[in-house]
Parts: structure tokens; C-alpha cells; sequence
């Protein structure tokens, strides 16, 4: 099986999960990438069956727009049952590292208010250790340079993403060399540096499931 294959195999099953639970009024929080792009296909076939969504991203909300997916600002949704997003590797707790296309804050935002996170990735993703793919971080333009030094110091090898504006208007720090062994307790430091907006661990609220595309089918770890 191509990646593609893989992926939209467990866009796939992502959809089979939530699918029996849907209500008329749910609403789904949907990631953003290559493979909640295949979510996004997969789901819109039953786009009668379930309220809107709210995206992760302007990209994702512009997908789930063509598909004719009805889309919320997070503010008036009350409650979020699923939510549904890729990653740029996971480890077997369920923690993530995400960001690879800047959409790490909303995506953390959606997340934290989701009651269950369903992560969809190929099995590429899986790692003993996080850290091999460099972590994102998004920063406050002005402080990007301090917040660059103070990575330094912990051990980190900070490079700008040029180019790169978030859908929130700041720039992306992405750190390599990193071997991350307390994914939890390097999310909190790297959030306690002045001028850091969010960075990509997901260890305080990992993922609920973690659904990977393998060659045998899709492999489901929880
Ligand atoms: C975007 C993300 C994506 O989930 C992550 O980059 C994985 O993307 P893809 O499914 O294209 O491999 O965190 O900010």
C-alpha cells in the first residue's frame, strides 16, 4: 500500500468510529494535514448525518466548506465529542509531536476541548522516542530571538521556519536534536519561556486513540 492508502485507510476508520455516535446536532473538531485531509473526504460522504465541524486551521475550514460541511467558531460550541487530526509522530503513551504544518495552537485548542481525541497517522509515525522529527514551536514574532537563546539552553537546536505566518500571526520556531524522554515536562518548559504561544507536544492531553495505517490494515493502540 502507497502512504496515501494508508492514510485514507484510517481517515477511514476514524469515520467508523465516530459515525454510530453522531447525533444530529454533533459537531466534530477536525485537524489539519495530508491525512485529516482524507478524514475530511471520508466523513463529508455522510455530511447529512451530523451538524458542522470546527476546524483546526483556514485551510481545513476551507476543505470542510467545499464539502459543504457547515463550519463553528469554536466560541459558540458548547461541547465537542471527537476530535480528529494527524500527527508528526507518535510514541506508544498516545503522546504527540505536532505542528509540521503551523497549525499546532488551534489544533491544541480543539483538542483540549474535545472530550475524545482519535490521532490518524501510518505507522512511519510511531517512535520509541520523540523527537527525531524537529519540534514546532510557535512564537511571538518580536521575541523570536529570545525565545531562540533560551531553547539553546535547554539543550534544543532552534531553526526559523522562513516564510511561514500561523493562522494567528506569528512565526514557527522548529527545534532539532532534540531527544525527548519527558515529552511532558519539556511541553511545560518550553511553554514557560516568555513569548512562546504553544509548542508541539502533545503529552499534557495526549491523544485518546491512536489509529495507524500498516500494511496489515489499521492498527488501533489506546
Ligand atoms: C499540522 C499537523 C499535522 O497533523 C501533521 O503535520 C501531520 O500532517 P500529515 O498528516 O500531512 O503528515 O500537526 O500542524
Amino acid at each position: 500500500m502507497t502512504q496515501d492508502e494508508l492514510k485514507q485507510a484510517v481517515g477511514q476508520a476514524a469515520v467508523d468510529i465516530l459515525l454510530p455516535q453522531l447525533e444530529d446536532q454533533s459537531v466534530i473538531g477536525v485537524g489539519t494535514g495530508s491525512t485529516a485531509n482524507c478524514f475530511i473526504d471520508a466523513l463529508a460522504r455522510h455530511k447529512g448525518r451530523f451538524d458542522g465541524a470546527v476546524a483546526s486551521s483556514q485551510a481545513t475550514a476551507e476543505r470542510l466548506k467545499q464539502h459543504g460541511i457547515p463550519v463553528y467558531d469554536l466560541n459558540s460550541v458548547a461541547n465537542l465529542d471527537f476530535y480528529v487530526d494527524g500527527a508528526d509522530e507518535a510514541n506508544k503513551h498516545l503522546e504527540l509531536i505536532k505542528g509540521g504544518g503551523a497549525a499546532l495552537t488551534r489544533e491544541k485548542i480543539v483538542a483540549a476541548v474535545a472530550r475524545t481525541f482519535i490521532c490518524i497517522a501510518d505507522e512511519s509515525k510511531l517512535v520509541a522516542t520523540l523527537g527525531e522529527f524537529p519540534l514546532p514551536v510557535e512564537v511571538i514574532p518580536m521575541a523570536r530571538s529570545y525565545v531562540a537563546r533560551e531553547i539553546v539552553k535547554l539543550g534544543g537546536d532552534p531553526a526559523y521556519r522562513e516564510g511561514v505566518v500561523t493562522d494567528n500571526g506569528n512565526v514557527i520556531l522548529d527545534v532539532h536534536n532534540l531527544q525527548i524522554h519527558d515529552p511532558r515536562g519539556l511541553e511545560e518548559q518550553l511553554n514557560a519561556i516568555v513569548g512562546v504561544v504553544c509548542n508541539g507536544l502533545f503529552a499534557a492531553r495526549p491523544a485518546d486513540i491512536l489509529l495507524l495505517g500498516t500494511a496489515k490494515g489499521v492498527q488501533r493502540l489506546e
